[in-house]
């Protein structure tokens, strides 16, 4: 895990990042060879998202999660993070009924699955309150304003957030709030570039942004949308940089195409018995002749083939 490594990004490192004007390469994880590749490839933060629910579960939005499930899928980013810092999404309902709850939860994260910080959404009061005592129990938070996921039967629909002045000063109040309230960064989710742009100038902590534009501090995808492994509706601030859909699918169609006409798996696949072995149980079977099926030979059974 990471903290042996004295090259890990650690929270204060992420920050200063911003200050360096260095631009944070975010990516979300569920496993551990995707965040080990992404841990090679020099990625700065891994988000354990709650994404997890849709592009990896199946369930429709991120509502069902539980705590388990993010539990059991941090635990394998954590193991092979040794540079990224490993950020894990507090799941819907983990931090809304009580500050003593959402802190035993929060700390489950870093105790139990090794990451080094949590992710909440929204900014009302009462969240504002819940990440000061989060802070205050040193449970380092990343905040999360715009569109928030986890809202959606509040909001009823997944769209561009902040378009009009009200809604946009709103969202630029949150960001600033959640600063004060002890945050080390921001994730803008889906709002105009332009609100982003105010906010990433305003706040001294990083904005890390999804469909928000080139000027914040750091940009995030999720995995499977940008390697193509998304199933359906693409907004269009997602870029994708593979088909993997494309290779995945061709590499299982001749999979099968392959099994069912028998050209797989051919002989340099197959573990052969050294020749004495094979004649001495073939000796077996002759003595034991009566009990092989009817229409059945040694030879069509694949017991006299190649050797090599
Ligand atoms: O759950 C998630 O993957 C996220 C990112 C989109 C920021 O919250």
């Amino acid at each position: 895990m990471s903290q042996n490594n004295p090259q890990s990004l650690t929270v204060p490192l992420i920050v200063a990042k911003k200050r360096a004007r260095e631009k944070i390469v975010a990516i979300t994880a569920y496993d551990y060879p995707t965040a080990d590749l992404m841990d090679q490839a020099g990625v700065d933060l891994i988000l354990v998202g709650d994404s997890l629910g849709m592009v990896v579960l199946g369930y429709e939005n991120t509502t069902p999660v539980t705590m388990e499930e993010m539990l059991h899928h941090t635990r394998p980013v954590t193991r092979a993070a040794r540079r990224a810092l490993v950020v894990a999404d507090m799941p819907y309902f983990s931090y809304h009924v009580s500050v003593e709850e959402t802190i035993r939860n929060a700390s489950r994260f870093i105790k139990e699955a090794g990451a080094k910080a949590i992710k909440v959404e929204g900014a009302s009061k009462k969240r504002l309150k819940l990440v000061e005592s989060l802070v205050e129990a040193e449970i380092p938070v990343m905040g999360h304003v715009g569109l928030t996921p986890q809202s959606i039967y509040h909001l009823g629909q997944f769209r561009v957030r902040g378009g009009e002045a009200d809604e946009a000063r709103r969202i630029i109040q949150g960001a600033e709030d959640l600063e004060k309230s002890g945050v080390f960064s921001v994730v803008l989710e889906c709002i105009p570039q332009e609100v982003a742009a105010m906010i990433t100038e305003k706040l001294h902590v990083p904005t890390i942004g999804i469909g928000a534009g080139p000027f914040c501090d750091g940009q995030i995808l999720v995995f499977h949308d940008m390697v193509g492994l998304s199933a359906g509706y693409m907004p269009k601030f997602v870029k994708k940089y593979a088909d993997l859909q494309a290779i995945i699918n061709e590499a299982i169609g001749r999979y099968r195409d392959e099994v069912r006409s028998g050209e797989f798996p051919d002989d340099s696949r197959a573990y052969h018995l050294k020749p004495e072995v094979l004649d001495e149980l073939l000796g077996k079977r002759r003595r034991k002749k009566a009990q092989v099926p009817a229409g059945q030979t040694e030879d069509n059974r694949g017991l006299r083939g190649n050797r090599s």
